[in-house]
């Protein structure tokens, strides 16, 4: 265990993110097959996700990203803002959504409305964690890594106050 005096104890480590992110990989290559699926990284948090996840990904696939903010410190500040669009038009595409993890769900139900009008053949979202004891707006990611309880969680491209992002592991933040 690194001694780190905000780290209360790791999650998940190295080797079981890739373990499970290799799975959604195969599962994803699999359900997609022949449609050239779009993913789109939502930044910042899930940049170490998108970045192992698409490595697994065996089918012809795009990349876009989307930049949003929402959080300050380790609560929700409720309002979720589009920092950042995407490139490209999504007509037509097959679309997965690459978020880090749920947890009131209100960054998903905000994304949902802002692309249901934007033509796309279909939207699914793919986060590796899930915090389903927090939930304001009931939504089920079609694509989860873990399941996890109601804690603040820190590493792997998610954040307390901006750091902490680069941890190669998933660890529970000390309060
Ligand atoms: P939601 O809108 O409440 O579902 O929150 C989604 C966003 O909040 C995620 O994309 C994260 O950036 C952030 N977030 C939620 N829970 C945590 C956590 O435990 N640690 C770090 N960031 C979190």
């Amino acid at each position: 265990m690194p001694d780190m005096p905000v780290l209360d104890h790791i999650l998940f480590s190295q080797e079981q993110l890739k373990t499970r992110i290799a799975e959604l990989g195969r599962q994803i290559s699999t359900d997609y097959k022949g449609k050239q699926p779009l993913f789109v990284g939502i930044l910042r948090g899930s940049i170490m996700f998108y970045a192992d996840l698409l490595r697994e990904i065996s089918i012809d696939c795009n990349m876009d990203f989307m930049c949003l903010s929402s959080y300050s410190g380790t609560s929700s500040t409720g309002e979720v803002r589009t920092m950042l669009d995407l490139r490209e038009s999504i007509k037509g595409r097959h679309v997965v959504i690459v978020e880090d993890i749920v947890d009131t769900g209100l960054t998903l139900d905000y994304l949902t409305k802002n692309l249901q009008h934007r033509g796309a053949a279909s939207i699914e979202f793919c986060c590796l964690l899930d915090k389903p004891a927090n939930r304001k707006i009931e939504i089920h990611p079609k694509y989860v890594g873990f399941q996890i309880e109601n804690e603040f969680v820190i590493g792997y491209g998610l954040d307390y106050d901006e750091l902490y992002r680069n941890l190669p592991y998933i660890g529970v933040f000390k309060k």
